[in-house]
């Protein structure tokens, strides 16, 4: 367990600097340094091992398919390479049973799997190749330059691209730290839903929405008769079977092929989602998305908690922890992820 005291000083901050953007463009092309997946140094995470509770894998069911594992599907890519580090370490830290965990990672370019495997020697892991391509036509320019990266829309494909006996995943994104057992979300029930995720129905779901969209009844009556609220797709428990048998990915696809004719919203891989299974979400409890650590999409200021008990913080947002420390400039709860980056030499 790990318990997050805030000093009252923490409550309120005054605005981080600008922070300076780390953008790269949308073919990637990167300096030939970071092209580099060896030049990346992370050093070898600890040796985790299950707890004597966590019982013994079926010795007959080997792999991918055992029916004890806890799923999480994660993108590796060089721009948040060391959020995803950081997530993997966190999840395997704060777990009872890590031995149990089968990641599978997410990937467009270059081989990380070496540097996967010599962070983490034991990991349970496989990686998947998710081609640009198959979203390059789809995706429209959003406020955010990060947002438009194809790897955001892998998370669209995961119950094509994981083998068909996985049945239920965990999704997280690059950008955040687990802080307790990751089984009590994995055992979360969806009840009928196809996704669960926490919910924020204060928010105003008007503005994730152009104007054009609201005023068209053809577009707009998708969410007569229920009552969508906003949640965030940085971290949802997906149904798998239930996803492929109502083939979720081509409804999704249908609204992002209806963005580029009609700009119903400004966001990126988030508003698809909204569309499909807003007000059809498991609510999750909060503590499991302690999102907006990042600051807002254009300034990246530094912001506060909110209230109650954390199990994840997520910096979504414009602002990144590895960023900012690294600038020397970091917002005050940037320190609760710096204690899982695993970057640079060991001394
Ligand atoms: C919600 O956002 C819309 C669009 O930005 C705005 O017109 C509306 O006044 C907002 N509603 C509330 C209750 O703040």
């Amino acid at each position: 367990m790990v318990m997050i005291v805030l000093s009252p000083s923490l409550q309120s901050f005054p605005p981080a600097e600008a922070i300076r953007s780390h953008h790269l463009d949308k073919h990637r092309r990167l300096p030939s340094y970071l092209s580099i997946p060896d030049r990346f140094y992370f050093r070898k995470a600890d040796v985790f091992r299950n707890a004597d509770e966590c019982g013994f894998p079926d010795p007959k069911i080997t792999g991918v398919c055992d029916p004890n594992l806890v799923h999480v599907a994660i993108t590796l890519d060089v721009e948040y390479l060391r959020g995803s580090i950081a997530a993997v370490h966190s999840i395997l830290q704060h777990s009872r049973c890590p031995e149990s965990i089968f990641f599978h990672f997410l990937v467009s370019e270059n081989n990380l799997e070496a540097l996967v495997r010599s962070t983490f020697p034991q990991l349970k892991f496989k990686v998947y190749y998710f081609d640009p391509e198959k979203v390059q036509n789809l995706i429209s320019s959003s406020v955010r330059q990060a947002l438009e990266q194809p790897l955001n829309y892998a998370r669209n494909y995961l119950a094509d691209l994981l083998e068909p006996c996985v049945g239920r995943v965990i999704y997280l994104d690059s950008d955040l730290v687990v802080v307790d057992d990751i089984t009590k979300l994995w055992k979360t029930s969806l009840g009928s839903r196809t996704i669960g995720a926490p919910e924020y129905c204060h928010a105003n779901f008007t503005k994730y929405f152009t104007a054009r969209f609201w005023s068209d009844e053809k577009l707009s009556g998708t969410f007569r008769g229920r009552k969508p609220c906003y949640f965030n797709t940085g971290v949802m428990v997906i149904d798998l079977a239930k996803w492929r048998r109502f083939g979720y990915t081509k409804r999704i696809e249908r609204w992002m092929e209806i963005q580029k004719s009609d700009r119903i919203y400004e966001l990126g891989s988030l508003p698809p989602f909204l569309l499909v299974f807003a007000g059809h979400v498991a609510p999750i409890e909060h503590r499991w998305n302690q999102h907006g650590l990042g600051g807002d999409n254009v300034k990246g200021s530094c912001r506060d908690l909110h209230p109650g008990p954390i199990s994840l913080l997520h910096w979504s947002g414009s602002g990144k922890p590895w960023l900012r420390l690294d600038s020397k400039r970091p917002c005050p709860l940037d320190a609760l992820w710096a204690p899982y980056d695993l970057y640079g030499h060991s001394h």
